[in-house]
């Protein structure tokens, strides 16, 4: 019989106790379950609400559960339903009726609520630690290709030259809030919920502060209704997630936009690849291709996320048993992108030559022209109409815009002077642009050096 099980006189039905259990996927909380209990049963003895003497005992029968778990020497079943109950009816197995005080004042509504705090909370440090380290390696990359110029894109169509080292600094700064969002989220993760009970508080005089001391948390929960029903620090951080997987994936076009032979700008080393079973020259950036497929996946759990709280009268109901399903595979996902991403950016073999050919195009220092034109005095939408003009003169004759004579320039820029011939050449573009936020080498050596102090690299 369930431990819930005192009004119940048939048994669950087989295909129902597979239908409710959620053992095979919150048997993960375990040391927090079992951290949160030990806090419990310490509050319930200093408040004189059970023995010390029991206290002690199961305190004591936790940990040795807590090590058979991580021994793997454990058996779970599904008529055990959760990781609560399976570490409930442990105690109940060798300690009897001491073992059974353990849930005093206690719901696994708000046990529930508290093991998932508890436990995003540990992975969100967790995971704002891999994302910094993630950062070191865009970093590292980012201070060895300074001087690398490849044309930056809008609309996928050259715009403007750019430094290598500007283009992954982007990401750094995407990946830094994404660690923000984190940070932020973690501090409504860290509000302690027990005391709540089923949904209305206990008659037991529990002392909440204490457990909230002793778990670390930044506070207690104001409102018992809303410390069981809600999910929101849940939803928070898997939106946190989805948007950091969003950026992993627009770093992994990147990354496949520029292995292609059309791009050929980088090669990514082979054991972030595969080949074809067919065709036997083929390097397939598949990791890359996995993240855009793995990005839906975080959606798809934020979306589950959104949907499940989605209308759900006050206040515990057992659709939100599912919420863990929905964020560990956003969280196992998430940290996996962050496992797979440092080793492939440091291996990734630049093509320094293929970007400095492509970045040779002389329309990407077209703006330049405009602005010099600004620089004599031009306004800059008549500025922006002579060098269009002069763009289409040298596409109607087929030729490239630094293959025309000053006179020829003259024909649509009449301002222009010998100077304006020597615009075209991409390192001198880049160099230009000095002003903070800038691809420039100063603002971008600037960017790097920020970024090293800030991730306490060597
Ligand atoms: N396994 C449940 C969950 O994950 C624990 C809470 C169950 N509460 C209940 N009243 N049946 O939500």
């Amino acid at each position: 019989m369930a431990l819930w099980g005192g009004r119940f006189g048939e048994e669950t039905q087989n295909d129902v106790k597979i239908y409710s259990e959620s053992i095979s996927f919150d048997q993960r909380l375990f040391k927090h379950d079992i951290a949160g209990s030990k806090a419990h049963v310490a509050m319930l003895a200093k408040q004189g609400i059970i023995p010390q003497a029991s206290a002690d005992a199961i305190r004591s029968e936790l940990d040795k559960v807590c090590e058979r778990i991580e021994k793997g020497d454990f058996s779970y079943d599904i008529a055990k339903e959760d990781i609560h109950m399976h570490v409930e009816s442990a105690l109940i197995d060798v300690l009897g009726a001491e073992g059974a005080r353990v849930h005093s004042g206690r719901s696994r509504n708000d046990q529930v609520a508290l093991d998932f705090r508890l436990y995003l909370r540990d992975a969100a440090d967790r995971l704002i630690g891999k994302i910094r380290n993630f950062q070191k390696e865009l970093v590292a990359k980012a201070d060895a290709e300074k001087e690398t110029i490849l044309p930056g894109f809008t609309h996928l169509q050259h715009a403007q030259v750019v430094l290598l080292a500007h283009h992954l600094l982007a990401y750094v700064e995407m990946f830094d809030r994404d660690a923000e969002r984190l940070a932020d989220c973690r501090k409504r993760i860290n509000v302690m919920p027990l005391g709540s009970g089923a949904l209305a508080g206990s008659t037991l005089p529990l002392d909440r502060e204490f457990v909230c001391k002793e778990l670390g948390f930044d506070r207690i929960t104001r409102n018992s209704m809303d410390a069981v029903a809600d999910r929101d620090f849940a939803i928070e951080f898997t939106a946190a997630l989805a948007t950091m997987a969003m950026h992993f994936s627009r770093l992994s076009e990147d990354l496949i936009l520029w292995s292609s032979q059309e791009f050929d700008f980088i090669e990514l080393s082979d054991a972030f690849c595969t080949g074809s079973s067919l065709m036997p020259q083929k390097k397939n950036p598949d990791v890359c291709e996995l993240t855009r497929g793995k990005t839906a996946r975080v959606y798809g759990s934020l979306a589950a996320m959104l949907t499940l709280c989605k209308g759900l009268p006050m206040t515990y109901n057992r659709d939100m048993q599912e919420d863990k399903v929905a964020v560990f595979d956003a969280l196992d996902t998430a940290e996996l992108m962050l496992a797979v991403y440092p080793p492939m950016i440091r291996d990734m073999r630049v093509k320094r030559e293929n970007m400095a050919a492509a970045a040779a195009d002389p329309a990407l220092m077209a703006t330049d022209l405009a602005e010099k034109l600004v620089e004599l005095g031009v306004p800059f939408r008549d500025a922006h109409h002579r060098v269009g003009a002069f763009v289409k003169y040298c596409k109607d004759r087929n030729m490239a815009l630094d293959q025309a004579t000053l006179a020829e320039m003259q024909e649509t820029i009449p301002e222009a002077t010998a100077e304006f011939l020597t615009l075209f050449d991409p390192r001198e573009s880049v160099a230009k642009r000095r002003i903070p936020g800038a691809t420039g080498f100063e603002p971008v050596a600037n960017q790097v050096e920020f970024w090293k102090k800030q991730l306490l690299m060597a």
